[in-house]
């Protein structure tokens, strides 16, 4: 539990996680759709988490929370210069890895996860995960802007997913 929580906390204190997160946040501030700082992040490490217990999966809690603080890291760079927010969050979260006592296998999935955070994969636990807690935290029956949102009818989320 103590190792679980040192390495979770190497991304919560890092300086680029940190910085990326308020930058993110603040270009947001007057965003009608979903958002995607903090509470966006920490909402899908725990729908994540639900669901890694409920499928029994042996994927340690701390990698799931890693892989979920880091998926939209990238929105940064897609506000900045229009590229696709899975693909830009690889480098940031490459670079906050590195700093971190995850070992090199475990952040080769977080980074893959990462990635293939938009469209799932079966074949990839951790990203299938990410993409299905993502969707999943999406408040769309009690957004205000639900109506002009870009996501499909059948996409949205109608009531409380449990
Ligand atoms: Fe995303
Ligand atoms: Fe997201």
């Amino acid at each position: 539990m103590i190792q679980t929580m040192q390495r979770i906390q190497a991304i919560v204190s890092h300086p680029l996680f940190r910085d990326s997160l308020r930058k993110i946040e603040e270009l947001e501030r007057e965003r009608i759709y979903c958002k995607h700082g903090l509470p966006h992040v920490l909402d899908v490490a725990r729908i994540a988490s639900l669901l890694a217990v409920d499928r029994q999966l042996d994927v340690p809690r701390d990698v799931i929370y890693a892989a979920a603080l880091l998926h939209d890291i990238g929105r940064l760079q897609q506000y900045e210069t229009g590229e696709d927010h899975a693909a830009a969050g690889i480098r940031t979260a490459q670079e906050i890895l590195r700093d971190t006592a995850f070992d090199e296998q475990e952040q080769q999935a977080i980074l893959q996860a990462v990635g293939k955070h938009r469209k799932g994969d079966a074949a990839h636990v951790l990203a299938q995960l990410l993409c299905e807690a993502d969707d999943a935290s999406r408040m769309c029956f009690a957004c205000a802007a639900s109506d002009t949102c870009y996501w499909q009818e059948e996409r949205k989320n109608h009531t409380i997913i449990i």
